[in-house]
């Protein structure tokens, strides 16, 4: 059950929490659904029940603290802290050293549940990036929560083993509470996928990539430009100039682009392509090639490199220059596209345990090989969605977000697919006003689409900066997020299941979300 649902019409749950007092305990799960007068005002909500028995719980924490990023004085951040309630201890698993949130570690059809507590000093609400969730366990930003109040969640693991993460999703302050450190990995795995003998322990590494600003005194630096914030010092797992130790062996790189609004063009030095096993929603069905690749914010890439080719040596992962990446932004020193070092690898001579694997095609039958077969042609689209600047705010179809707004073209049926097609142009054509247009990595909550095809900028200059990242694009599997440079046109197939609701699809350059590039969908039964 979930306490922050819909308003009941004369009291608003948060008048509720205050005049009945409840704390974390008081907020103990089925409290409020057990009074007529709650069930009465949550008849809709779906994947309710005041028999929800998790499998394991969780106390989470968005608090303030201070962490050690460069040196001399600490770094004033915020964080998330997990701790296990109940069920498999290994389900948190801190990172040391670092503002990031714990990894969490959930298994398909594990039932969850997390008492999350507002220790900050404004509203704030948990958003689990790419699960399929009920809407009441979805994170919008109408469910915020104040300082000192829980909001409790509970949903079933429904998605395939992969890489998602949890973020904020406040209104018009995600980026900043981002920016100040609250993100965290979920990482679900499972038998089947244990099965397949990819790289385990530690080699199945995770890196989270974010670019960060600091004044002297080594605190964050935060402003919010039309471009969205860039910073101009890039931390992997929230640590600069990282050197990552690994042995001549195959790993599993896990990367997520976890920065607000910068595109990371990934490569290596001597061109070594990526043999990517993974995307947003989990893995291929086979392994595809890649000569870098293209990461928006909020994307996943999932890796298998072998590092015996570099036995000895010491490489970095770079990210290479691209163009287009945008106008006015904050990045000053390192703009949106320009190259850098992300981080460090050292590899060592020998491997202390051999290479146990083995070639890993056919990665996975099922749903992820049909989708891959599906059609790919250019299709009629059910929906389009425009995205263009407007009286000087980005938008979608021109509207910007407002807490409760569903469009009628904004109401789809539960049950049903469809596509939608995502158009990166002023209307009217032409590069838009805004130096040529600006990159948009469009993400939908509840569910992982597959792409169903782009085409690229029809605009001379807009096309010319299309092809400085297009061959570092994977859209092949199941995908939560996906970018769109200036003059793109992108096309996504939906399924709208299990869940009716209000539910968000946004830019998620977070700058251009907090701005209002974002809207309500809803899906009715
Ligand atoms: Cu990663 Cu609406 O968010
Ligand atoms: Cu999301
Ligand atoms: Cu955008």
């Amino acid at each position: 059950m979930h306490q922050k649902l819909s308003r009941p019409s004369s009291l608003n749950r948060r008048q509720f929490l205050r005049l009945t007092g409840l704390g974390v305990l008081g907020l103990m799960a089925g409290s409020l659904l057990k009074t007529p007068a709650a069930r009465a005002s949550t008849p809709t909500l779906p994947g309710l029940s005041s028999t929800f028995t998790p499998d394991v719980e969780l106390a989470l924490t968005a608090e303030p603290g201070q962490v050690s990023i460069l040196p001399g004085q600490p770094t004033t951040v915020w964080r998330y802290r997990a701790e296990v309630l109940s069920g498999p201890a290994d389900t948190v698993q801190p990172i040391p050293d670092t503002y990031l949130g714990p990894i969490l570690r959930f298994k398909p059809g594990q039932k969850v549940r997390v008492r999350f507590t507002n220790r900050l000093s404004e509203e704030t609400i948990v958003h689990w990036h790419g699960l399929h969730v009920p809407e009441a366990a979805d994170g919008h930003p109408r469910l915020a929560i104040a300082p000192g109040e829980t909001y409790i969640y509970e949903y079933e693991i429904m998605d395939r083993p992969g890489m998602y993460w949890y973020h904020p999703h406040p209104h018009g302050r995600t980026g900043p509470q981002a920016y100040m450190g609250l993100a965290g990995l979920i990482i679900i795995s499972d038998e089947s996928e244990q099965a397949l003998g990819l790289p385990s322990g530690d080699r199945d590494l995770p890196l989270v990539i974010q670019d960060r600003q600091f004044d002297a005194n080594n605190q964050l630096i935060y402003s919010t430009p039309m471009a969205g914030f860039l910073g101009d010092r890039i931390l992997v797992n929230g640590r600069p100039e990282l050197i990552q130790t690994v042995e001549p062996a195959t790993y599993r790189l896990r990367i997520l682009n976890g920065s607000n609004a910068r595109i990371y063009k990934l490569a290596w030095p001597d061109n070594t392509p990526f043999t990517v096993i993974g995307t947003d929603g989990g893995l291929l069905d086979a392994p595809v090639q890649r000569p870098y690749i293209t990461l928006g914010p909020a994307e996943r890439i999932d890796l298998l490199v072998d590092f015996s080719r570099w036995a000895g040596q010491t490489l970095s992962l770079r990210s290479l220059a691209f163009s287009g990446g945008g106008f006015m932004g904050g990045g000053g020193a390192l703009p949106n596209g320009a190259a850098f070092d992300v981080l460090r690898f050292q590899v060592s001579e020998d491997a202390a345990t051999p290479m146990p694997y083995k070639t890993f095609v056919p990665l996975m039958s099922g749903p992820v090989a049909a989708a891959r077969r599906a059609d790919r042609a250019w299709v009629q689209a059910d929906r389009t969605f425009q995205l263009y600047m407007q009286f000087g705010q980005w938008t979608i179809n021109g509207r910007t977000f407002q807490m409760e707004a569903v469009a009628p073209d904004e109401i789809v049926k539960l049950g049903t697919e469809e596509v939608w097609e995502f158009v990166n142009q002023q209307p009217g054509g032409g590069g838009g006003g805004m130096g040529g247009g600006m990159p948009h990595p469009m993400h939908i909550h509840g569910l992982q689409f597959q792409v169903v095809g782009r085409q690229p900028p029809t605009n001379t200059q807009q096309r010319a900066n299309w092809e400085t990242v297009k061959d570092g694009y994977v859209d092949d599997g199941w995908k939560d997020t996906i970018l769109l440079m200036a003059g793109e046109r992108v096309q996504v197939r939906l399924r709208f299941e299990d869940f009716t609701g209000l539910y968000l699809y946004h830019c998620h350059n977070l700058e251009h979300e907090d701005m209002g590039m974002m809207r309500n969908y809803k899906i009715v039964a």
